[in-house]
């Protein structure tokens, strides 16, 4: 099996407020790692860590080998394109089109012709279904369809991990199926490595193939959903209800 993210004693900490104390983590090549936790407990941050976006107090982050806080911003920037990030507020640019959304990531990339551009950015809309949407503007879009252009934008760079904060958050029961199952068919289809953050029990019963429940900045709690949701312990089960 390949590692591709490995965490090691990663400590973050806001003034007094020691938010990961003691986070533990490694995903191989290929599988999904949902995480639960309460509000507040560090999941958004905990994902940040791994981009680089929040610098840890204390620990390593290993992504693809590399430990992330040794890079240059060169280097940086270049792990930062196999690194997709769904973030937790959607995030399109209300002032461009889906088309120029998802041209956005691309734009470092000179040497691609606007066919080639054009291309690459039907293929991505192919992937969660909504070529049509192509010359929409976000505000014309449901939240469902924001997500999956969202994702879409995710995909265009082609990244080898994935991580979705709260892909289903605010969205009805059966439009956050169809995003749970297209995480999976991301998966199976670009045998992509995911961090899925979620409160949607439904999105975890799907999606993971194991999961960690951070508590009082560990991540001590781990297993497959299975395992976690029949937990002998009521405090772990009660995360499932
Ligand atoms: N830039 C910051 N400055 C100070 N405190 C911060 C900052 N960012 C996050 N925090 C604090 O860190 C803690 C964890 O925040 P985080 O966003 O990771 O929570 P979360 O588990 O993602 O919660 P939710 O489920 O509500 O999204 C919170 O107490 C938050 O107030
Ligand atoms: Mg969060």
């Amino acid at each position: 099996m390949e590692t591709v993210v490995e965490i090691r004693h990663l400590k973050k900490s806001f003034g007094k407020n020691e938010v990961l104390k003691d986070i533990n983590l490694k995903i191989e090549k290929g599988e999904n790692m949902v995480v639960f936790g309460k509000s507040g407990s560090g999941k958004s941050i905990l994902i940040k860590c791994l981009v680089g976006l929040v610098q840890p107090d204390a620990g390593e982050v290993l992504i693809l080998g590399k430990d992330i806080c040794k890079l240059n911003d060169d280097e940086l920037n270049a792990l930062r394109k196999k690194v997709g990030f769904l973030f937790q507020s959607g995030a399109l640019y209300d002032s461009m089109s889906v088309r120029e959304n998802l041209e956005f990531p691309l734009r470092g990339n000179k040497t691609n012709t606007k066919e080639e551009t054009e291309a690459l950015v039907i293929e991505a809309l192919k992937n969660v279904g909504l070529e049509d949407a192509i010359d929409k503007m976000p505000t014309e879009l449901s939240g469902g369809m924001r997500k999956r252009i969202g994702l879409a934008r995710t995909l265009i760079l082609k990244p080898e991990i994935i991580l979705y904060d709260e892909p289903t958050t605010g969205l009805d029961p059966i439009t956050s199926k169809e995003i749970s199952h297209l995480i999976l068919e991301v998966q199976k289809k670009f045998n992509t490595s995911s961090i899925i953050i979620t409160h949607d029990v439904e999105c975890a019963r799907l999606t993971a193939n194991r999961m960690i429940i951070i508590k009082e900045g560990t991540s001590d709690i781990t297993g497959t959903f299975k395992e976690l949701s029949e937990s002998k312990d009521e405090t772990i089960r009660a995360y499932f209800q």
